[in-house]
């Protein structure tokens, strides 16, 4: 199990977040996955994904946090050029919850660490944001985050900044996202460029 503790613990961002609601949210979201999936109890343990090894892309953690550390750089980049304010706290709780399924989605084994096949992570990252009476501002941004896998189309400003903040947060950006969904590079350029 995954205790109250240790989330603050490696999320000392959650701290920061205002709304007392939406602290609570972030620490609710938590607790319902661990409570689905029991074995995790250490968040410090879980990668990006089976396929991305932790020495190499680093932890789950590093990730959330950057996705935190973003929103408030990008919100003081926005209010000081356009005068246009992001919610922080929307962004933080969101950042905290919007990965969180990983914990039900992924299970550690004698096999080694395995993902649920068809498992999609950020659309039940937004069910359960709802289940929890969480606001639908933060339950989209989740379910729209991911490049992974369909696509939930992000309609609010807000879901649509988050989207593109994920790969950010990443060491590998786009670059992953486009091999999951088999998008290659189209090959056309090359093929009908005229011989020199
Ligand atoms: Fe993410």
């Amino acid at each position: 199990m995954l205790t109250t503790e240790h989330v603050l613990e490696v999320f000392p961002g959650i701290d920061a977040i205002t709304d007392r609601r939406l602290r609570q949210l972030s620490l609710d979201v938590w607790r319902y996955v661990s409570e689905r999936n029991p074995t995790w109890s250490d968040i410090g343990r879980i990668p990006l994904h089976p396929t991305m090894p932790i020495a190499t892309h680093g932890t789950l953690i590093a990730h959330v946090a950057a996705m935190a550390r973003l929103a408030e750089t990008l919100a003081s980049l926005y209010r000081e050029l356009w005068a246009q304010d992001l919610d922080l706290d929307t962004f933080r709780a969101a950042a905290y919850v919007h990965d969180a399924a990983k914990v039900i989605e992924f299970t550690d084994g004698p096999a080694g660490l395995q993902a649920i096949a068809g498992y999609n992570h950020a659309i039940e990252a937004g069910r359960i944001v709802r289940e929890l009476g969480g606001p639908e501002a933060i339950a989209h941004m989740a379910e729209a985050h991911s490049f992974s896998g369909p696509l939930v189309m992000p309609r609010t400003r807000d879901a649509q900044l988050f989207l593109l903040m994920d790969p950010m947060c990443l060491n590998v950006v786009f670059e992953r996202h486009l091999k999951a969904n088999g998008w290659e590079p189209p090959p056309t350029l090359e093929r009908y460029r005229p011989a020199r």
